[in-house]
């Protein structure tokens, strides 16, 4: 049986989203239908509304949501009907290089559903980061749909899914925070800020919050900041230095994702300190560095997709952490919205008026 829902789909380059039918296949094996319950507006959308990820448009949006499992293809024992789920971009694959090693949080070769889901004349739809939960049905591999407890609603879970998971991981997993580290964070939305979130969790000591907007930067104090720079008033390179007795910071994200803030990062760490770019870049950008200072300083340069994280352990626990009061998770869900104001949303987030812009279904 195929099911016919409404989606958010761009479909050309830089062309305001649209809702239109989709239909979505009942799962074969190995596959999921899941009912979507929430969805928060990633900026990563917005890149593939852009082009800046790839081509293959028609792309059906929205990555980061959670719901409830409706039926489950031959084969699938991780997941039941009824179970409530977070839905991972990263479902390791078990017999990759990376995953034969023993590390299946950078799996090469993750997990999709084999079925297209498709537009009402049959065009198959490109499902944004494999998930494309803008819509009331969708159809995922079920080692993307990860089991966590109910209690914690759905649109607080869905934002684990992606931009929260990948900040909070860029500072743990990636960047290995821990007690009493000095961290600085550059670009304060969801991302950012649960990267702020994730370095207080790791008990780092000082955490230097660096934005545009002074609103992002009152809001990244609520998530754990003991300190904010706001670069178009203040040069962000020297006043890391300053807040960090001269020296630079042990740990500098990139949670923008430009040359220009790459390169701050870079130049505010200490020495033997790390970078970590969880940013996403768009084609045309270039870095160019000091190659001695690369070497000279000594440390690391990461980049963190999805905060190296493996779903399966790191859902659940993050949803526990948030249900015993320690990760304000609800802190990131600015607004609930309907699934026809996802181009709204968009230019909200472009505007800096929101974290999360948060699909209810
Ligand atoms: N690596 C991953 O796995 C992963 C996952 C999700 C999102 N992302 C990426 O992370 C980035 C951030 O996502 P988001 O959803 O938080 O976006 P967002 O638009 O909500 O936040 C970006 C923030 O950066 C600030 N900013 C812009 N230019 C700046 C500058 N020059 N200096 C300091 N701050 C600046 C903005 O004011 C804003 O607060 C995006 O590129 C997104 O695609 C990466
Ligand atoms: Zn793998
Ligand atoms: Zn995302």
């Amino acid at each position: 049986m195929v099911h016919e829902v409404q989606g958010v789909v761009a479909g050309s380059k830089g062309a305001p989203v649209t809702l239109e039918t989709v239909l979505v296949p009942d799962p074969g094996p190995g596959e999921a239908l899941v009912r979507v319950e929430a969805c928060g507006v990633c900026h990563t959308d917005l890149h593939y509304r852009e082009g800046a990820i790839n081509d293959e448009f028609p792309f059906l949006l929205g990555h980061e949501a959670a719901g409830t499992v409706e039926a489950v293809g031959a084969g699938v024992d991780n997941v039941a009907p009824g179970d409530f789920v977070i839905l991972a971009w990263r479902a390791p694959c078990g017999t990759c290089r990376s995953c034969v090693r023993g590390r299946p949080w950078y799996c090469f070769s993750s997990r999709n559903a084999a079925q297209p889901m498709t537009l009402a004349d049959g065009a198959p739809l490109s499902a944004a980061l494999g998930i494309g939960a803008f819509a009331e049905l969708t159809l995922v591999d079920a080692g993307q749909a990860v089991k966590v407890n109910p209690k914690a609603g759905a649109a607080v879970a869905g934002l684990l899914g992606c931009g929260i998971m990948a900040g909070l991981g860029a500072a743990l997993n990636t960047g290995g925070v821990s007690r009493g580290d000095s961290v600085a964070v550059i670009g304060c939305g969801g991302v950012g800020d649960a990267a702020i979130a994730g370095a207080r969790l790791g008990g780092a000591h000082t955490i230097i919050a660096v934005d545009i907007d002074d609103r992002k930067l009152e809001w990244a104090r609520d998530f754990g900041a003991t300190h904010t720079v706001n670069a178009s008033r203040t040069e962000p390179v020297e006043a890391i230095r300053e807040l960090t007795g001269g020296h630079g910071v042990n740990l500098a994200i990139d949670a923008v994702g430009t040359p220009k803030t790459y390169e701050q990062a870079f130049l505010a760490r200490d020495l033997a300190g790390t970078v970590v770019l969880v940013g996403v870049p768009s084609p045309e950008m270039k870095i160019e560095l000091p190659l001695l200072d690369v070497f000279g300083r000594g440390g690391s340069l990461k980049s963190s997709w999805y905060g190296d994280c493996l779903p399966s352990r790191d859902f659940p626990l993050y949803i526990d952490l948030y249900l015993q009061g320690r990760l304000p998770l609800d802190r990131f869900v600015s607004e609930e919205i309907s699934i026809g104001d996802v181009e709204d949303a968009f230019h909200k987030m472009e505007r800096g008026e929101v974290l999360r812009s948060v699909v209810v279904l």
